[in-house]
């Protein structure tokens, strides 16, 4: 089947509130969408959808992931089956080090796919050599492997460790949900190289963001404004230039829905 993320008339409650109603959107892979829109306007609730959060309950609509429902996929194996979600509030997890996490979500995800023609775990000499070669791209210090999942991390640290998990994960589709907020001049270019790194003909991103600067670094074709849980407008590229211009009442008050 195609290779697509397909989004079809999605619509979403949170604890019996909708939050999405009417999500239409197609994501090949080797394309960058970039979805931005007001505050509360439902776009990390599509993200936590995607990943198969429990707390997101589906009530109309569909998500096709190659041709195929994912509905009743859970978390789990979305993200063995190549689906990664970068968190907008990535959270700690005490007790589990970087190393050993990324470690046993690889072998999960390898276990699923069976990559490079095996389903073997990956060695623990290979895992290393992986994890600090992705740690260089994203220039991370190594001493991260050893410390707790996000104990402690400043936020732009948490940022850069969610672009390592994607890059030792090697998705075919991921949503970065403001992965730009809270990094600093310096961090939005290295994680965006790092981004850019990684895409190319086998990955879809849809990049989630309130400001037009990650846009100078990493360039998506489709740009999406989400108001009040639908895609209110959809463009190229010079629409992230018109929304800094114009804002968001003008998508409002202009906005269409546009496939
Ligand atoms: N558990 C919940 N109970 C009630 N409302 C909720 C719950 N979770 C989310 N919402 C509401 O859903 C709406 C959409 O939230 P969401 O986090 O998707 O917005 P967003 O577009 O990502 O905003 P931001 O740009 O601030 O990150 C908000 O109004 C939020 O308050
Ligand atoms: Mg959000």
């Amino acid at each position: 089947m195609s290779d697509e993320l397909v989004i079809r008339n999605l619509h979403v409650q949170v604890e019996g509130k909708e939050i999405l109603n009417g999500i239409d959107l197609t994501i090949r892979k080797g394309e960058i969408h970039a979805i931005m829109g007001p505050n509360g306007s439902g776009k990390s609730t599509l993200a936590n959808t995607l990943a198969g959060h429990p707390k997101y309950q589906i009530t109309k609509g569909d998500i096709l992931y190659k041709g195929e429902s994912i509905l009743e996929w859970g978390a789990d194996v979305r993200a063995q089956k190549g689906i990664f979600l970068a968190f907008q509030y990535p959270m700690a997890i005490p007790g589990v080090t970087v190393a050993n996490f990324l470690r046993t979500a690889l072998n999960a995800r390898r276990k699923a796919t069976g990559s490079n023609g095996s389903s073997k775990a990956i060695s623990i000499p290979e895992f290393r050599k992986l994890m600090l070669q992705k740690m260089q791209l994203l220039k991370l210090d190594q001493s991260f492997a050893t410390r707790y999942l996000n104990d402690g991390f400043s936020g732009g640290e948490k940022k850069r460790v969610e672009i390592l998990q994607m890059a030792v994960l090697n998705p075919e589709f991921a949503v970065l949900d403001e992965t730009d907020s809270g990094l600093d001049i310096d961090a939005l270019r290295i994680v965006s190289e790092g981004v850019n790194a990684l895409a190319g003909p086998n990955l879809g991103v849809l990049l989630i963001t309130h400001y037009q600067r990650i846009l100078n670094y990493i360039k998506p074709q489709f740009i999406h404004v989400m108001v009040g849980g639908r895609l209110a407008l959809s463009g190229g590229p010079e629409l992230a230039l018109q929304l800094e211009e114009k804002g968001y009442d003008w998508v409002k008050e202009n906005g269409h829905v546009v496939k």
